[in-house]
C-alpha cells in the first residue's frame, strides 16, 4: 500500500478549528502530529503530541521545528495570520512537501467570487507564494462554518437576542460544520501521498455539510428553538444591501466590511457560493449530517459560555 504523508506539523492547534483537526488526526492514529506553538500560548495538548514552542519571528526555530515534516497545516486565527509567511519560508527551507494555508472559507478558485470579494484574492496570493517557494499547496474550501456562524451571530442572526436580518433574495450556498471541516482535512491526510499528489497538489479540497439559503438557515433556527418569526425582531434585507454596506464600511476605513462583502458574494446568485458539484465529501467517505442536530448544537452554544474551542479533548 502506498505511503501516507506521515509527519504533520500543525500550527494553531489549540484554536477552534485546530483543536478539532488535532482530535480528528489523533482518532485516525496514522500520523506523527507535531504541534508548533508560540511561547505565550496557553493551549495544552495530550502527551502523545510532540509540542515545539518558540518565537515565530525566529526563522531558525521555525526551520528546525519543521525539519522532517511532510505537511504544514496552518490553522492560525485571524490575529496570527501575519506570521504565516514566515512559516511558508521556513517550510521551504526545511523541505516540507505540502502546505494547507489558513483559509478554510470561500472558494478562491472561482474568478467571479474573487472579483466580487477582493479579500479572497489574499488566498490566491498565498498559493502563489507557496508555489514559488517550491512547495505544493492544498486550498481547503468550506464556505461559512454553519455552527460557528450561528454561534457567533455571523449570519446576522443573533440567537440570544432573537434579532435577525434575513437576506430574502439569497441564493443557495454551501456551508460546512466545524466538525466536518476537521474530519475532511484529517481524512484527506489519510490518503496516500500518490493520491494527494494526483488529486490535490496545488488544488482545492471542497467540503460542505449542507446547501442552504440564508432564509432557510433562519427557518432551521426557528424550528429548533420552537419559535416563530413573531417571537423575533426581524428585518428583511437583500444581498445587494449587505454588499453595499460592506463597501461603505471598507471605503470609510473599516476593513471588517470585507467580511460582509464575502458573505454577500456567497449569497449572490451565479457567483459560485453553491459548489456542491465540486465536493470531495464522498471521495473521503465523509458521512451525512442532520441539519437540525447541527443547528440545535449551535443554538445551544450561542448561550454565554456554551462554546469552547476544544471538543472532547478540552484543549482550551
Ligand atoms: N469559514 C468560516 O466560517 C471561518 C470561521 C472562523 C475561522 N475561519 C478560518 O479558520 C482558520 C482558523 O481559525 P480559528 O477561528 O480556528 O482560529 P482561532 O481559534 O482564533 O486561533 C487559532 C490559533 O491561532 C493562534 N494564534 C491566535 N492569535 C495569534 C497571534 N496573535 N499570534 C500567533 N498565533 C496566534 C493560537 O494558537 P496557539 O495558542 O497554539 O499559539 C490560536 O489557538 C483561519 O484561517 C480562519 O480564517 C473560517
Amino acid at each position: 500500500m502506498a505511503a501516507t504523508l506521515k509527519n504533520i506539523a500543525l500550527v494553531g492547534a489549540g484554536g477552534i478549528l485546530g483543536s478539532r483537526t488535532l482530535e480528528a488526526l489523533l482518532k485516525h492514529g496514522k500520523h506523527n502530529v507535531n504541534v508548533i506553538t508560540r511561547p505565550s500560548s496557553k493551549s495544552e495538548y495530550p502527551s502523545s503530541v510532540n509540542v515545539k514552542q518558540g518565537d515565530y519571528q525566529d526563522a531558525a526555530f521555525l526551520e528546525a521545528a519543521l525539519q522532517g515534516q511532510d505537511v504544514l497545516v496552518s490553522m492560525l486565527g485571524f490575529a496570527g495570520l501575519p506570521d504565516q509567511h514566515a512559516f511558508f519560508h521556513a517550510a521551504a527551507k526545511a523541505g516540507v512537501k505540502y502546505v494547507l494555508p489558513a483559509e478554510y472559507g470561500a472558494p478562491s478558485g472561482n474568478d467571479a467570487q474573487v472579483k466580487a470579494a477582493p479579500l479572497i484574492q489574499l488566498k490566491r496570493n498565498d498559493h502563489e507564494l507557496i508555489e514559488s517557494l517550491g512547495i505544493k499547496w492544498i486550498g481547503v474550501v468550506t464556505n461559512p462554518w454553519i455552527d460557528y456562524c450561528i454561534r457567533y451571530g455571523v449570519f446576522d442572526i443573533n440567537v440570544p437576542e432573537k434579532k435577525a436580518t434575513v437576506y430574502t433574495d439569497g441564493a443557495p450556498f454551501s456551508t460546512t460544520s466545524m466538525g466536518k471541516v476537521a474530519e475532511g482535512i484529517a481524512s484527506l491526510l489519510c490518503l496516500s501521498e500518490t493520491e494527494i499528489q494526483k488529486e490535490f497538489a496545488n488544488n482545492f479540497l471542497y467540503l460542505s455539510s449542507f446547501t442552504l439559503t440564508h432564509p432557510e438557515i433562519f427557518l432551521a433556527i426557528l424550528r429548533v428553538t420552537g419559535t416563530t418569526e413573531a417571537d423575533w425582531q426581524v428585518e428583511k434585507s437583500t444581498t445587494k444591501d449587505l454588499v453595499d454596506e460592506g463597501w461603505r464600511m471598507v471605503n470609510g476605513g473599516e476593513p471588517a466590511g470585507h467580511f460582509k462583502i464575502v458573505f454577500g458574494a456567497a449569497y449572490t446568485h451565479g457567483l459560485g457560493g453553491d459548489y456542491s458539484e465540486l465536493l470531495h465529501n464522498e471521495r473521503l467517505g465523509l458521512g451525512e449530517e442532520d441539519l437540525e442536530t447541527v443547528v440545535k448544537a449551535a443554538v445551544d452554544a450561542a448561550k454565554p459560555g456554551g462554546f469552547t474551542a476544544g471538543t472532547t479533548l478540552k484543549l482550551k
